[in-house]
């Protein structure tokens, strides 16, 4: 069902676990079918995002595309991260099937909550 990329990517994810004193926290959970994923990041004064994390319940898919999610926004800035999209990510990983781009949504979603946890805790 999934191309060798995307195998690739959840036999040897990147990023996965918890970052050490971060400073964001996105914890996002799928409609479709209920599973769940956590995004961590430490964020520097100038917006910019040292390092990110993510745990997830998900399937391959949701693993897969969280990883390269994660990857792609290390060393950006939050607004740079922000216009990051499922459809970027996907092509990234050239493709999933159809019945799986639900599970590519979960990363997008989890990069946002923790940018808004950011930025509510830097607002006080
Ligand atoms: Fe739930 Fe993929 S089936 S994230």
């Amino acid at each position: 069902m999934y191309n060798e990329k995307v195998m690739e990517v959840f036999r040897n994810p990147q990023h996965m676990g918890e970052v050490e004193n971060y400073n964001a926290i996105g914890t996002v959970g799928n409609e479709t079918c209920g599973d769940i994923m956590q995004i961590t990041m430490r964020i520097n004064e100038d917006d910019i995002i040292e390092d990110a994390k993510f745990k997830t319940f998900g399937c391959a898919a949701a693993v897969a595309t969280s990883s390269t999610a994660t990857g792609m926004i290390i060393g950006k800035s939050v607004d740079e991260a922000l216009k990051l999209t499922n459809k970027e990510v996907v092509t990234e990983l050239e493709g999933l099937p159809p019945q799986k781009i639900h599970c590519s949504v979960l990363a997008e979603d989890a990069i946002r909550v923790a940018i808004d946890d950011y930025r509510k805790r830097k607002n006080g």
